[in-house]
Formats: C-alpha cells, structure tokens, sequence
C-alpha cells in the first residue's frame, strides 16, 4: 500500500530532521554540516535567505532613519522608522514569500509585541548578550507547526541601538521627540535603550506547503 503513507511518512521524517537540524544547530552558523541533505530545500537555505534578508532590511533601516533625521529632524522622522512596508515583505527565495516583521521586549507600536516564539528568541538574545555575547553571531531559527496545523519557517536577529536610533529609543528623548511620538504612539515602552543595547529583532516568517 502505500505509496501515500510512505510518502507522509518521509515527510514527517524531514520535518522531524529539520526541527532537530534547528535544535542543533541554533545559531551557530554551521547549520550545512549538520543537516542532511533533504530532497526538498534545507532548513540551512532558508536560514540563509532569511539572513541575507534581515541585512537587508537593517541596512534599510539605518539608512532611512538616517536620511529622514537629516531631512526632517526627530521630530519630521517619525514615521521613518517604520520602514517595513508591505510591499518590501515579498522577497522570494522559492515556492512563498518571507514575511518581515519587527518585533521586541518592549515595543512603542503593541502590534509590534511579541509572540511566544519571539519572546523566547529575544530572551535569549538578551541573555546570550548580557554574557557579553556578539549580536552578529546570534540568530535562531526552526520549524513550526501552527494551531491550524500550518507549517511555518520562522527566523528571528537581533536589531542593536546605533547613533542614529537615540533620538527616538534612547535614555534621553527631547521634549519635543517625545511629544511627537505620544500623538500617535500612546503606550510607548520603546525608550530608554542605551547605545549597544538590544532594541529588538527582525522576524521573518515562510509558509511550508
Ligand atoms: C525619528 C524617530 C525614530 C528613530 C530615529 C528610530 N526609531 Fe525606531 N521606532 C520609531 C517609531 C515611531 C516606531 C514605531 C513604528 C511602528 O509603528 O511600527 C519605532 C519602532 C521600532 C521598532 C519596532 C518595535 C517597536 O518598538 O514598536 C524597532 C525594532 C526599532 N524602532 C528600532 C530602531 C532602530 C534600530 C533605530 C536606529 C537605526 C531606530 N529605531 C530609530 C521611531 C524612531
């Protein structure tokens, strides 16, 4: 028989294989020795993709806040830092699109809050840093099954404070800034980050079949 269980059962095996390739390897950056090859794409590619993704995107991200600071100050980059437009989310690396979402500990837009997943990601990253980890090397990624039964890639990195970020996260916010801010944002918990700190991280998301 079986030509149909055969073929779930092998597809149960490479999930398994690719949770436990996740388990393994979390971040480590030597996820193509330690996960078989799978006739399908790895876990390792799709890492990768998501990778190249989130430099992508921070490199957008600084480069825009940055501009708009010069062009419209503090208070005229408000909206810069919100970057993330849909239609940048659909970068391809096969069959469905990477979502790209920004996430932290403490978000000044609530839609931005984590879930479970990335909670634990960001934990981790906190605690891997507060060790005096590197934020470079640091990333975790795995396969998930949703509640719906939807399988799902997620991958999540650290987004760190830079110069251009304190006028809006920092310690000390200019009057000002921080009127601006309290229009739109009225639960802002995204201030008071120091130079080097944690901000939050990028999160991307894949459907599997
Ligand atoms: C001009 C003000 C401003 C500057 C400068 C700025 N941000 Fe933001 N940041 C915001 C606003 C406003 C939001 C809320 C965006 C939204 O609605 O999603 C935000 C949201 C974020 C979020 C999403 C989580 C959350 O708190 O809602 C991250 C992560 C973030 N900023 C990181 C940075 C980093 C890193 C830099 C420096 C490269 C930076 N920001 C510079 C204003 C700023």
């Amino acid at each position: 028989m079986a030509r149909r269980s055969g073929l779930s059962r092998r597809r149960a095996t490479i999930a398994v294989m690719l949770s436990m390739g996740a388990l393994l390897i979390g971040g480590t950056g030597s996820a193509q020795q330690l996960v078989a090859p799978a006739p399908e794409i790895t876990l390792a590619a799709r890492a990768e993709k998501a990778r190249s993704l989130a430099h992508i995107y921070s490199e957008k991200l600084r480069t825009g806040v940055i501009q708009a600071l010069k062009e419209g100050g503090p208070v005229g980059a408000i909206g810069a830092c919100n970057t993330l437009a849909p239609e940048l989310n659909t970068t391809t690396t096969d069959e469905s699109a990477f979502e790209v979402a920004r996430t932290g500990l403490r978000v000044r837009n609530p839609d931005n809050a984590p879930d479970a997943w990335e909670l634990a990601g960001l934990e981790n990253f906190q605690k891997a840093l507060t060790a005096g980890g590197d934020a470079k090397t640091m990333e975790t990624y795995d396969v998930v099954t949703t509640k719906e039964g939807q399988k799902l890639f997620r991958y999540l990195r650290p987004i760190m404070m830079r110069e251009p970020c304190m006028a809006c996260h920092g310690p000390s916010v200019a009057q000002d800034v921080k009127a601006e801010i309290a229009k739109y944002y009225t639960d802002d918990k995204a201030i008071g980050f120091n130079l080097g700190e944690l901000r939050g991280a990028f999160s991307l998301v894949q459907q599997l079949d």
